[in-house]
């Protein structure tokens, strides 16, 4: 984990809503595993904003400058403006000072790299699932099920095909791909892929929908919680959520920061989660 005192290199609108930043990263394709998250913070800002949580979409090097200088490690995170912090960020410019705290947290788990693999991202959920097929060695068996209210909210399924990887959109509107819920589709593919892994990020409702299908079929699974999170590094415990074996005897809390923010499905208290988790720290 490093706090980088560092430089946005590239801020861009890449659907309406939706932002793509670049960000000088040093050190991180060392250190950034598929899953895990970093805090954000803009350095001009005054007041000074809390740090925010986001995952990472991709890391990378930029190509060697034109005086010969070594490449350049970056860092890309995609947020949805939501708020007073995201609309402070979507100003951001080519050489605005931010600081990064990261990368922090529990990634995915890849226990069967070349088995079936089904990725479900609910909106701005598809983030962390990138970094996670990019790193798998046979993406012809990885499906991706991506889901959203509109078109608008469907990004960047060009380059996971890119990457290999067969996609599949739903809409709830039905403006792009089949109409309706993305677990429509993710029953079908466990039906036909029964011993697939699944690993999926969205908004609770989607997770909950998502975990009582793959519980019914025992098929494992593992998400990545959107959780609120003020500090990050487990020390305001603002992130918490309770785990499976949870009671009023014997409480069972699980940082979603330093514990997660990915979880197997079969640690959480899926009664009570509902209630701890309300969506992606983004405002
Ligand atoms: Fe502070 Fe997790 S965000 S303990």
């Amino acid at each position: 984990m490093k706090n980088l005192q560092t430089i946005v290199l590239s801020n861009e609108e890449i659907s309406p809503g939706y932002y793509r930043m670049r960000i000088l990263a040093p050190g991180y394709q060392q250190l950034a595993h598929p899953g895990q998250f970093v805090m954000f913070r803009v350095r001009r800002s005054l007041p000074p904003l809390l740090r925010r949580p986001f995952g990472i979409f991709q890391i990378g090097f930029l190509p060697p400058d034109c005086e010969g200088m070594p490449e350049k490690e970056f860092v890309e995170l995609i947020y949805k403006v939501v708020g007073a912090g995201t609309e402070v960020m979507r100003e951001l410019h080519h050489g605005d000072r931010i600081e990064l705290l990261g990368p922090l947290g529990r990634g995915f788990e890849i226990s069967d790299p070349a088995g079936d693999k089904i990725l479900v991202g609910g909106g701005i959920g598809l983030v962390p699932l990138y970094m996670l097929a990019d790193s798998l060695p046979d993406r012809s068996r990885t499906r991706l099920l991506i889901g959203g209210r509109s078109r608008a909210d469907i990004i960047t399924v060009t380059e996971f095909e890119r990457l290999g990887v067969a996609t599949h959109v739903t809409t709830e509107d039905g403006s792009l791909g089949e109409s309706g819920l993305i677990t429509r589709i993710l029953e079908r593919k466990l039906s036909k892929y029964p011993k697939a892994q699944v690993y999926a990020c969205g908004p609770m409702p989607m997770l909950r929908a998502v975990e009582a299908i793959c519980a019914a079929r025992e098929v494992p699974l593992q998400l990545s919680l959107e959780a609120l999170m003020a500090c990050g590094v487990g020390a305001c415990l603002g992130c918490v959520v309770k785990g499976r074996d949870h009671s009023e005897a014997n409480p069972q809390y699980l940082c979603s920061c330093r514990q997660g923010p990915v979880f197997h499905s079969h640690e959480l208290d899926w009664e009570r989660l509902h209630a701890s988790v309300e969506g992606k720290e983004q405002a």
